[in-house]
């Protein structure tokens, strides 16, 4: 009867290697989530297991048929790069658990298992505003510049199609390797065709480095605007990137700066647990994911049978820190609104300032 009474949650995440940067935020995340609520949902008393995939997809999907088999988990989450969520799929569809991703963005990741959730976002849905925004402020030519993966080249794809469709053109498509990228070759092809603005998308935790070189080109004094989804402007790294970066507008679904009480208290406990570290959206994603998982539990008064708890998932509607989400019944995507932000130095401190809003966006 005692084990009856837990819950247990698998959180896979890549603690060590090149993408230990979106571990720590998301664990941090998911544990703020934890402290702030207790560890009570739905009547039971939920226990978290943190892996460490070390972001190797073959690790990951070992990881979680240990979880499933052996750790009887109810859930399983976390997946903080598209290749570790996709890894997954073919397990949990025949395990029948859900598995809750609260970083992966590649859009077909969801259409590969019935029981993917996506709590975070999908780079079509954060790249498209951004396309809008340019074509309506007098950028004509673009060259985009992405890591060359499935989140990569969503945010390609979906930013063309629609900056195009408003009349803007896209002069050039570059990819640069996800693993130990050279940008060098990329960011002098992107300067000497001379476009309006240079579109840039690398998985969060990269974000720095690319930056630092985008400034050291001197784009922004070259009258080249740096724009796009918010990930190469990662917030957590946003001070160190200089203030070239100022200005920059980007399209984004959290801002560390986002106006609300929710996350002011999200903000202000998050650095107060983390050695002042400002969350980005892979923390918001940990913080949420626990959330979202919370709130099935309650909704299934702590019944983890899959497909109840799977059920539960869809149409969970709540507040967070980045504003209304509403889990769409059909697609588990998210609905939320995404930001219109400019680069700002406030107390001290660089903040993508929000100052313009597409709401309810669903991912196309
Ligand atoms: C993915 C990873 C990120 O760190 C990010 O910011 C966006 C997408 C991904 O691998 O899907």
């Amino acid at each position: 009867a005692q084990a009856q009474q837990t819950v247990k949650i698998g959180l896979i995440a890549p603690m060590t290697g090149p993408q230990a940067a979106a571990g720590r935020q998301m664990v941090a995340g998911a544990k703020l989530y934890m402290a702030l609520n207790g560890n009570k949902a739905g009547g039971k008393t939920v226990e978290l297991i943190v892996k460490d995939d070390t972001g190797v997809a073959d690790i990951t999907r070992r990881l979680a048929q240990e979880l499933i088999v052996n750790d009887k988990v109810a859930v399983i989450t976390g997946f903080g790069l598209t290749p570790l969520a996709l890894a997954v799929g073919p397990v949990i569809t025949q395990a029948k658990v859900p598995a809750v991703i609260m970083v992966a963005g590649t859009a077909a990741i969801t259409g590969t298992s019935p029981y993917f959730v996506r709590i975070s976002f999908t780079l079509p849905q954060q790249t498209i505003p951004s396309a809008l925004w340019a074509a309506e402020n007098g950028i004509k030519s673009v060259v985009s510049l992405v890591a060359d993966y499935g989140p990569g080249i969503d945010a390609q794809d979906a930013f063309k199609k629609k900056f195009e469709e408003k009349g803007g053109k896209v002069l050039e498509q570059l990819r640069a390797p996800l693993l130990n990228p050279d940008y060098a070759p990329f960011l002098q092809r992107a300067k000497d065709l001379k476009p309006d603005a240079l579109m840039l998308f690398v998985p969060a935790p990269q974000a720095g480095a690319l930056m630092r070189q985008v400034m050291d080109r001197g784009f922004p004094q070259a009258g080249i605007k740096v724009i796009g989804p918010g990930d190469a402007f990662d917030d957590e790294q946003l001070n160190a990137m200089g203030d070239g970066v100022i200005g920059s507008v980007t399209s984004y679904n959290y801002s560390a700066a986002h106006d609300s009480p929710e996350n002011k208290k999200f903000v202000t406990e998050f650095k107060k647990a983390n050695d002042n570290v400002r969350p980005n959206l892979i923390g918001l994603g940990g913080y949420d994911g626990l959330h979202a998982i919370y709130a099935a539990l309650e909704k299934t008064k702590g019944e983890t049978d899959g497909p109840k708890l799977l059920e539960a998932f869809k149409g969970l509607t709540w507040t967070s820190p980045r504003g209304p989400v509403t889990i769409d019944p059909q697609t588990r995507e998210p609905i939320q609104n995404i930001y219109i932000r400019k680069v700002e130095r406030k107390d001290g401190e660089l903040y993508h300032i929000e100052f313009a809003t597409y709401p309810n966006q669903k991912t196309p």
